[in-house]
């Protein structure tokens, strides 16, 4: 099987952080994306910034966090892919493990907003990721696989542009990250999941490493097999911090193969 040679792509995630006077921290991230140019950026936001920053940036990509699976209807409180779509946002993070475990969003939940999403002309990044129990019983890959599976639609086409970010739920902001060889085996045992299910179309979806990135441990993890990008929470609020993982992924992809 062919491997396709693929962007490097950084997506922060500012989960329930920022307000609109946060607008010059995007604007510096956007330059940084100028600066970087061999490097895909992109902020997911919440809602409210969305389209705030959507108008403002010219080089980095907007998403939100999470979305409903129909387009619309009688779901008070809730936003669909379609209004993402409507006010800039070009993606969405989904699964999640903070929706899973903190809103009870379950993987069939999750392939309906995929599917949904999708639909409305959103790239979709899919989160999976294990627990501390089902690492430390051995089950880490058998239990990602299966998330993976159960999350993705089943009729996946190569027009939907989606991307998977792999982030241990046990290294969420804990400061704890799996050693190189454990996401190695990871992504490795993800990509081959992918081209069991969809062929040749997985050596073109990127593979994120998320949980505790930073600017002092980017450039090691971009260099490990198989990892095309990193999902950054934390460290992605400081855009001094989150421009040295633009830069580390921007040296990654100069970096002989
Ligand atoms: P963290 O969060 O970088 O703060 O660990 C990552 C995430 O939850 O996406």
């Amino acid at each position: 099987m062919t491997e396709t040679v693929k962007r490097p792509y950084v997506v922060g995630n500012w989960k329930m952080h920022g307000l609109l006077s946060s607008l010059p921290s995007i604007l510096d991230i956007d330059r940084a994306a100028a600066c970087y140019a061999g490097v895909d950026v992109a902020l997911a936001l919440p809602f409210t910034l969305i389209n705030p920053a959507a108008i403002t940036v010219e080089h980095a990509t907007i998403g939100g966090q999470n979305c409903h699976a129909a387009h619309e209807g009688a779901f008070t409180g809730d936003i669909s892919g379609r209004m993402l779509m409507d006010c800039g946002a070009r993606f969405v993070l989904l699964g999640h493990s903070e929706r899973r475990l903190g809103c009870g969003e379950d993987s069939a939940t999750v392939r309906a907003k995929m599917r949904a999403t999708l639909d409305d002309g959103l790239a979709a990044i899919l989160c999976v990721g294990e627990s501390a129990e089902q690492r430390d019983a051995g089950l880490a890959v058998t239990s990602v696989q299966e998330q993976l599976l159960a999350s993705l639609p089943e009729d996946l086409t190569p027009a939907d542009t989606i991307t998977i970010a792999y982030e241990p739920i046990w290294a969420i902001g804990s400061g704890s990250i799996p050693q190189p060889a454990e996401i190695a085996a990871m992504h490795g045992a993800i990509r081959q999941t992918l081209r069991n299910r969809l062929g040749q179309q997985a050596e073109t979806i990127r593979l994120l490493y998320g949980g505790s990135v930073h600017d002092g441990n980017a450039e090691a993890l971009l260099s490990i097999a198989d990892v095309d990008g990193l999902l950054v929470g934390n460290a992605s609020l400081d855009p001094r911090r989150f421009r040295a993982v633009v830069r580390a992924a921007q040296q990654a992809s100069l970096q002989p193969s």
